[in-house]
């Protein structure tokens, strides 16, 4: 069972999964201050200039909490190129629900697909939650299009209200259970490992 606080890897070496670090702050700084982010996220734009070191601390408190596991994307060597997480981790009822973006120079390439599959894995073998839940905007069709990819399944519709928007989004609720992930997706889980 991988270590929770060890980076992931997925062969073959396309991206590495690393626990969020200030080490990371400054490459997904320059990529969270994109708009295109913000658009479908609850991030904010403008970002603040300190927001990702402020995302990275408030993270690392959250993993020693067990409430919330953030990781880099990173390429093999390289710098971040986004993240993936699980958040709202709730172990009582064996639920959390699984977040991610990249990068927009990155899109287009599997990278959202691949973290988000090492993410699930992680969640399912490391945390051993039954139930992770997700949530997308009904016009986020390459989201909705990774979500499907991954197997989960419509719960509900809804309109989402965030802080920054003027009105609620309609937007979509998915579940991914344990079973449908173990039936899917055993040789991923299984090619998951910790990395040294
Ligand atoms: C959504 C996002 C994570 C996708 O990242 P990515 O690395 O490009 O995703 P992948 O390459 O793994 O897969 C994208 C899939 O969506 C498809 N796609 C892309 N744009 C699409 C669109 N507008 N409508 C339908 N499908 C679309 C791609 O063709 C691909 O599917 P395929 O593999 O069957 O060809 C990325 O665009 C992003 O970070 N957006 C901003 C933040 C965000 O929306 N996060 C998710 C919040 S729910």
């Amino acid at each position: 069972m991988a270590n929770p606080r060890h980076p992931l890897v997925v062969p073959p070496a396309v991206i590495r999964l690393e626990p969020l670090d200030p080490v990371h702050s400054r490459a997904l700084q320059l990529l969270l201050e994109d708009p295109a982010i913000a658009a479908t996220t609850p991030f904010p734009h403008p970002y603040p200039p300190d927001g990702a070191e402020q995302y990275v601390a408030e993270s690392t408190s959250l993993r020693a909490a067990g409430t919330k596991y953030v990781f880099a994307v990173c390429e093999p060597g390289g710098d971040p190129i986004g993240m993936s997480l699980i958040k709202d981790v709730d172990p009582i009822n064996g639920e959390g629900e699984l977040g991610y973006w990249i990068g927009r120079p990155h899109w287009g390439r599997g990278h959202a697909t691949r973290a988000a599959e090492a993410t699930l894995a992680f969640a399912f073998g490391s945390l051993n939650l039954q139930r992770i839940h997700a949530v997308c905007l009904e016009a986020n069709g390459g989201s909705l299009r990774v979500l499907a990819k991954l197997g989960f399944v419509e719960s509900r519709r809804f309109l989402q209200a965030l802080p920054k928007w003027p009105e609620p989004r309609p937007s979509i609720g998915f579940v991914l259970s344990r079973e449908e992930w173990s039936a899917q997706h055993t040789r991923s889980a299984d090619m998951v490992r910790p990395c040294t």
